[in-house]
């Protein structure tokens, strides 16, 4: 399996790795951008790469593990202050977050993230979590799974597809990739039926690792441990997840404690989008810390 880190060249402009300096990956997925980060920041610098999907980290091949100066730990980077202490990891002048999914949760992990196989609902990053895909699908309300379907997934038959949901689950409860697909076939009809099988799946996903939450909090905790002059890279693939991201940057540079790097979002050139579907709708937005106070 190969995951090709998005927007490489560019994240690594924003970070400004160099020799000495210590990074930590908040999303360490398959460890594209560490790899960069580590070759900038020999001999001596040190990558933290943090990765709640803990099946995600036990796939992984040796190769990518195989660096004195990386560390690896499971959990959420919303915990990342928490984890940088246990292990002892300072004077940190720069932290990644590259948001979502990799190609492995979408290939291999049989957890159910795409609707082009037949897997289980499930969808969870870590299974610690109780909140399943599953449980959503079957359990919320219609009412509920319209916001999650439009809020999540801007999907604009987002009522007609919890409707269907609903009254099919009465028949037979929903717990695979296939028998959600049929019902979402059946509403949208056509050629809309991958976009909107895309849309609803995206926002089951965000909501069962309630992933638009959890960035206030990473961005937040990482800017409070990061050294003066570090820098904050954050590549989100939905909107209001650029959202979330724009705003909290936003507030930083203008209480004076941060400086935005680029004016506007980064995104990728021409080939980058032939090469690498996943990197079209990403956007890099980045920022340098001046001050923990304003
Ligand atoms: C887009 S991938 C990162 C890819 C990585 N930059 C690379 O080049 O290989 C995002 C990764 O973040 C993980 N992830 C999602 N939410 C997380 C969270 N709250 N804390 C830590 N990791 C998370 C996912 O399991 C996934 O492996």
């Amino acid at each position: 399996m190969v995951h090709i880190p998005v927007l490489l060249k560019e994240t690594i402009e924003a970070l400004e790795p160099k020799p000495g300096q210590n990074f930590i990956d908040g999303t360490f997925g398959w460890g594209g951008h560490s790899q960069a980060i580590l070759e900038l920041t020999a001999p001596d610098g040190m990558v933290l790469g943090i990765e709640w999907d803990r099946e995600s980290l036990a796939a992984l091949p040796e190769s990518i593990k195989d660096n004195k100066r990386l560390i690896i730990e499971s959990g959420s980077y919303t915990e990342i202050a928490a984890i940088a202490q246990k292990r002892n990891f300072n004077r940190i002048n720069g932290i990644l977050l590259d948001l979502g999914m990799s190609s492995w949760h979408v290939d291999e992990s049989g957890k159910g993230f795409s609707f082009s196989k037949d897997e289980p609902l499930d969808m969870r990053y870590s299974k610690d979590s109780q909140l399943t895909a599953a449980k959503i699908v079957n359990e919320y309300t219609a009412a509920e799974l319209e916001r999650i379907f439009r809020d999540y997934g801007q999907e604009d038959r987002a009522k007609k597809i919890a409707a269907a949901i609903v009254k099919a689950r009465v028949q037979k409860r929903i717990d695979s990739t296939r028998t959600l697909s049929i019902i979402i076939e059946r509403v949208a009809g056509g050629s809309s039926v991958r976009n909107r099988a895309t849309k609803v799946f995206q926002a089951l996903r965000i909501a069962v690792n309630r992933e638009f939450e959890n960035i206030s909090q990473g961005i937040d905790r990482g800017f409070q441990i990061m050294e003066n002059g570090g820098r904050m890279a954050v590549i989100t693939f939905h909107s209001l997840e650029d959202g979330i991201v724009k705003r909290k940057f936003q507030e930083l540079a203008r209480s004076g404690r941060a400086k935005l790097i680029f004016k506007k979002p980064v995104e990728c050139g021409k080939d980058e989008a032939v090469s690498n579907p996943r990197a079209r709708s990403a956007k890099l937005r980045a920022i340098e810390k001046i001050s923990q106070q304003n």
